[in-house]
């Protein structure tokens, strides 16, 4: 067990990458805070966790976009578990279109969740991590913030952004001891993704020299990996999980 009662707050924990993170670090002896938008969604995932009796865990509906919302997850985790040792920022939506037809309330709101929703989540974990001395935070950037993709200059732009906090507050939280790492994700198979036409997945695939797309477990593999001891040397850095898509 890797993660022995480490405290663990996934966003987008209902998702397809997040539940496959949040099952990895219940094995590995985390106490897990699924914060998740999706109340319904959510449900259904502590359902299943309830019923496979998996692990110390507690579910939060939470927008990440919306600072209150996010100091009350905040507190709940901390008033149920009593610190935090690791935050992974993995919350994200996309609204695609070209430049030419992307509505600007389109281009705000995948700011506001996939920009603002990790500042306003890592600000307020970071004073617990500062307190201990010690923290890990994971943020989920994306292939199309680091390349760029038709259809996404929203997303791709948030993305992009996450790398610059990434590697600004690897530099500002080392002294403190705490390790901020990006983990960058390729075409994954989640919800994310289903909205792609077949015919555009199979010429994807015909890109990615692994010849084919990441699974959540993928990712979610990248994400344990940074958040326990094996990482403890490893900070502002920027893994990509892609089958080498673009190099
Ligand atoms: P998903 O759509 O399955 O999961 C995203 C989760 O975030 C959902 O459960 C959703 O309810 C939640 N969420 C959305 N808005 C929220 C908000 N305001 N507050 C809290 N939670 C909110 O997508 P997936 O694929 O699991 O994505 C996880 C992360 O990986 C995202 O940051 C995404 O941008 C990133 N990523 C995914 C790729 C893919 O191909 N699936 C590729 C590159 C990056």
């Amino acid at each position: 067990m890797r993660l022995k009662n480490k405290v663990v707050i996934i966003t987008g924990a209902a998702g397809g990458i997040g539940f496959a993170a949040v099952k990895k670090f219940v094995q590995e002896g985390a106490k897990v805070v699924l914060a998740d938008y999706d109340e319904s969604q959510l449900a259904s995932r502590e359902k299943e966790l309830q019923e496979k009796r998996m692990g110390d865990f507690l579910s939060v509906v939470v927008d990440v976009s919306d600072r209150n919302s996010v100091d009350r997850m905040t507190k709940a985790a901390v008033d149920t578990f009593g610190t935090i040792d690791v935050l992974v920022n993995n919350a994200g939506i996309t609204k695609d279109a070209l430049l030419t037809k992307m509505e600007p309330v389109d281009f705000q709101k995948v700011i506001d969740v996939n920009l603002t929703g990790v500042f306003n989540c890592t600000q307020a974990v970071v004073g617990h991590m500062i307190n201990n001395g010690k923290g890990k935070i994971i943020n989920t950037s994306s292939v199309s913030g680091v390349y760029g993709n038709i259809g996404q200059t929203n997303y791709a732009a948030s993305k992009a952004a996450v790398i610059g906090m990434t590697k600004t507050w690897a530099k500002e939280l080392g002294k403190k001891g705490i390790n901020v790492n990006a983990v960058v994700p390729g075409f994954t198979e989640t919800n994310m993704v289903t909205t792609v036409p077949a015919k555009v997945i199979e010429s994807i695939k015909g890109m990615i020299p692994l010849k084919r797309l990441g699974k959540p477990d993928d990712i979610a593999n990248a994400y344990v990996f940074l958040a326990s001891n094996e990482a403890d040397y490893i900070n502002g850095a920027i893994l990509h999980v892609d089958g080498g898509i673009a190099m």
